[in-house]
């Protein structure tokens, strides 16, 4: 008995912890694709429910400022200006015993962008182009183009190309890179239901050699560094000597400036 009881009380709080999608709320618009601005409105048409107050979400977070502790059964939540980022899942949540709640889809474009709109490899290494996707909803189809051609890349079917697509990101990997073939502008297209967006990536391959010259230029740079200390040395060392015997051409010099004091000195005392 008290199995059953733990066992009902746990079904219980499982059916309330997973709100109901309610079948007796009018949403409207029921979607909303390729808008600039919208008004999203939920009726609650169920007149015996208790509502103790209601607010939204985006995404699965609630959007600040949209709680209410107001027992209306018919909330809006507006839209100005829609881009990617406002695009996603809405929710419009009544907070009845259990709450109920109902989505509205907002569909944007997808945004695509690439990862970086420069690439660079070496010569017969491979290239890796990347672009990522944000937005709902994200893309179906990936595509890469070269040079504003038409004909897209094809994945695999010889070695030279490799597509990962993901709904949020695609990788072109170029294997073998030549600095004939394969330096140019990449493009990726992203497209879901409600089109297709492109971004571009300069890939600059460098040759073998070219890779080398940072290496070449410290090498340079020590050998250089090397020969100046060494000269250095070798004409810092007569002087040292010099200097320790008291004798040679820089003490000469201080000899004759005291000698010339010596003769202002003995003049101004003769005068
Ligand atoms: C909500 O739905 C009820 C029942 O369908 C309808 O009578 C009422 O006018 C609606 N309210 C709004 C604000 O649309
Ligand atoms: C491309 O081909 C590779 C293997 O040849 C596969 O793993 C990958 O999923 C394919 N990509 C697409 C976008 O079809
Ligand atoms: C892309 O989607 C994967 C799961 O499919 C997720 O783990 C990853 O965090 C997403 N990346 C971005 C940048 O949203
Ligand atoms: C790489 O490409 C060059 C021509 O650009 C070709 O001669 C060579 O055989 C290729 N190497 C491999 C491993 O495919
Ligand atoms: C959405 O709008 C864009 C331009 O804003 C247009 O190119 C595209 O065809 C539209 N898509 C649909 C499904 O209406």
């Amino acid at each position: 008995m008290k199995l059953l009881w733990a066992v009902s009380a746990l079904l219980l709080s499982c059916l309330r912890a997973n709100a109901s999608t309610d079948p007796n709320i009018i949403t409207y618009p029921e979607e909303v694709s390729n808008q600039t601005s919208a008004v999203l409105s939920c009726n609650l048409t169920e007149p015996s429910f208790h509502i103790k107050g209601s607010h939204w979400t985006h995404n699965g977070k609630i959007i600040e400022g949209s709680k209410s502790d107001v027992a209306t059964p018919y909330i809006v939540h507006r839209l100005d200006r829609i881009t990617y980022t406002s695009s996603g899942k809405y929710e419009c949540v009544f907070l009845t015993d259990p709450e109920v709640k109902k989505t509205i889809e907002v569909k944007t474009l997808p945004h695509v962008v690439a990862y970086k709109h420069s690439e660079h490899g070496n010569e017969k290494d491979k290239g890796v182009l990347v672009c990522l996707s944000s937005g709902y909803p994200l893309p179906t189809d990936w595509t890469w183009f070269k040079d504003g051609g038409q004909t897209p890349i094809i994945n695999g079917t010889t070695d030279k190309y490799e597509i990962k697509s993901t709904p949020n990101k695609t990788t072109l990997v170029i294997e073998n890179l030549s600095i004939e073939e394969d330096i140019g502008d990449y493009v990726c297209s992203g497209t879901n239901e409600l089109g297709t967006t492109s971004d571009r990536i300069h890939l600059r391959v460098r040759s073998r050699l070219a890779a080398l010259w940072p290496f070449l230029g410290i090498v340079a740079e020590v050998i250089i560094l090397v020969t100046i200390i060494f000269i250095y040395e070798k004409r810092r060392k007569p002087d040292e000597i010099t200097d320790d015997d008291d004798s040679g051409a820089a003490p000469l010099k201080t000899n004759s400036n005291a000698n010339h004091k010596d003769k202002n000195v003995r003049q101004r005392n003769s005068n």
